[in-house]
């Protein structure tokens, strides 16, 4: 099952095995706004030619992401001309 708005299926992205959102009736109420959040991000980043660039910091601070991942604080961004 997945929602319909104004005829049109809402994008399910889950299938046996990947379900970032889970499943069913305790399924991530908050689905479609990180859905959005992340296509206007995309979108900006792809229209204001931004490009991540590894910053030249000595001893960078750990920076938890999630449960089990940490990066490196030395990632920046510029604006292609
Ligand atoms: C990358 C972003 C997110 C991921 C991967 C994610 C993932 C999940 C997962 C796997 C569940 C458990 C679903 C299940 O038991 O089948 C869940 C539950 C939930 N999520 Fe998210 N979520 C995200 C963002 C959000 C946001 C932005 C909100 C609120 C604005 C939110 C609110 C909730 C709530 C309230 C529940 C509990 C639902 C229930 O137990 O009935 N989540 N989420």
């Amino acid at each position: 099952m997945f929602g319909v708005v104004d005829d049109k299926p809402l994008p399910v992205c889950d299938y046996a095995g990947f379900a970032p959102f889970g499943f069913g009736y305790r399924r991530c109420p908050g689905e479609q706004l990180t859905i959005q959040v992340f296509e206007d991000f995309l979108r900006k980043v792809w229209n204001s030619g931004i490009e991540f660039h590894k910053l030249d910091v000595a001893d960078p601070e750990p920076l938890p992401i999630g449960p089990t991942t940490v990066i490196a604080d030395n990632v920046g961004f510029i604006r292609r001309a």
